[in-house]
C-alpha cells in the first residue's frame, strides 16, 4: 500500500504534514471538520474492505498540528478515546481502536462515521428558530444521552452545537476532549494540565468554569439549556442576554429551562432529569411546580 495521496482523495485540504496512510490501514480521504483540539477525517479502512466489507469507512480523528506538538498529546488524545470507549449509548458517537502510526508518530484513534450535519450548522440553517417538535425532540435525546454518560460516571465537559450531530434517526453527543471521570478506573487516566488544553467555547461553557471551577453535572444543564435556547431563537445569544422566552417554546418548558440558564451555579437549581421531564412537556403540571420555585 503506497503512502501517496490516491486519486480521488481531496489532497489539498488534508494537512501536508500527515501521511494519507496512518496505521498501515487506514486512508485518509477527506477533513470531517476541524475543532479548537482535533482534526477529524474520514478514512477508508483498507484492511475490512479488503475482506469484502460494504462499509469500509471510519471517522478518524488527529490532533492538531499546535497541540500534536506537546508530550502529552498522546495521553490526551487517548484519554478522549478510552473514556469515549467506556460508552455505550444510541446517543453516544461509538469508538472502535486507539493506535499510533509508527513511522510519523502520529497517535490517532478511530470512530464510526456519523452521518448528518453537527447542531451548529442547523443554527446557520434556521435562522427563525427551530419548530418545536424538532427541537423537543433534539433536546430529549441530548438529555437523555448526558443523563446516561453521567450515570456511566462521565462528565462531557463541552456541551455545544458542534459537539452534537443531527440525522434521520436523531442527535449523537460526540468530543469527549474534555470530559472527566468521576471515579475509578476511568478517572485513574493520566492527569493533564488542563490549562493547556481547555478551550472552552464561552457562549456554552458556565460562568463558573470560565472561572476555575471543574467541571460538573450543573455546567453540563447549564451547556444543554443554553443549547435548546440558541435552537429556539435560531441563533447564538451571547451570556447573559438570554432572558426572553423563545416564541415556540411551550409555555410550560420556560420556567424549567431558565433555571436551567441561570449563571449563578446556587441559583441553577435544576437536575438533569428535571429539565428532560420538562423538555418533553408530557405533565401540564410541570410548569406550576417549576414557576413554584
Ligand atoms: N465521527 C464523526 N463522524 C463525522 N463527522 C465527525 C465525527 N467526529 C467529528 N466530526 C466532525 O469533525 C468536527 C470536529 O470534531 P471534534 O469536535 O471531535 O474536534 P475538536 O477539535 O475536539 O472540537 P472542539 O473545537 O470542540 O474541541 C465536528 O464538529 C464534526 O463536524
Ligand atoms: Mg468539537
Amino acid at each position: 500500500m503506497e503512502n501517496q495521496p490516491q486519486p480521488g482523495a481531496c489532497a489539498a485540504l488534508i494537512s501536508s504534514s500527515l501521511p494519507m496512510l496512518l496505521g498501515g490501514r487506514y486512508r485518509l480521504e477527506r477533513v470531517l471538520g476541524e475543532g479548537g483540539m482535533g482534526i477529524v477525517y474520514r478514512a477508508r479502512d483498507l484492511l475490512h474492505e479488503q475482506f469484502g466489507e460494504p462499509r469500509p469507512l471510519v471517522a478518524l480523528k488527529v490532533l492538531g498540528e499546535s497541540l500534536a506538538q506537546s508530550q502529552d498529546a498522546h495521553l490526551l488524545l487517548y484519554k478522549e478515546f478510552s473514556l469515549t470507549r467506556s460508552l455505550g449509548h444510541a446517543r453516544v458517537v461509538r469508538v472502535f481502536s486507539f493506535d499510533v502510526d509508527t513511522a510519523s508518530e502520529v497517535a490517532f484513534f478511530t470512530m464510526e462515521l456519523m452521518s448528518g450535519a453537527t447542531l451548529d450548522q442547523l443554527l446557520f440553517d434556521c435562522p427563525r428558530g427551530v419548530p418545536w417538535q424538532e427541537l423537543r425532540r433534539i433536546a430529549t435525546g441530548l438529555l437523555d444521552a448526558l443523563g446516561y454518560i453521567h450515570r456511566q460516571g462521565v462528565l462531557h465537559g463541552d456541551v455545544k452545537p458542534s459537539n452534537v450531530m443531527l440525522d434521520d434517526d436523531g442527535v449523537r453527543l460526540f468530543d469527549f476532549g474534555l470530559a472527566q471521570a468521576l471515579a475509578p478506573p476511568l478517572s485513574g487516566l493520566p492527569a493533564l494540565n488542563p490549562q493547556r488544553f481547555t478551550a472552552w467555547t464561552p457562549a456554552y461553557a458556565a460562568p463558573e468554569l470560565l472561572d476555575g471551577a471543574p467541571v460538573s453535572a450543573s455546567s453540563e444543564v447549564y451547556g444543554a439549556a443554553c443549547l435548546v435556547y440558541d435552537l429556539a431563537l435560531g441563533r447564538r445569544s451571547t451570556q447573559g442576554a438570554r432572558l426572553a422566552p423563545p416564541r415556540q417554546l411551550p409555555r410550560r418548558c420556560w420556567p424549567a429551562l431558565k433555571i436551567a440558564l441561570n449563571g449563578d451555579p446556587q441559583r441553577r437549581t435544576i437536575t438533569l432529569d428535571e429539565l428532560q421531564v420538562a423538555m418533553q412537556c408530557e405533565h401540564s403540571v410541570v410548569g406550576r411546580w417549576f414557576a413554584a420555585r
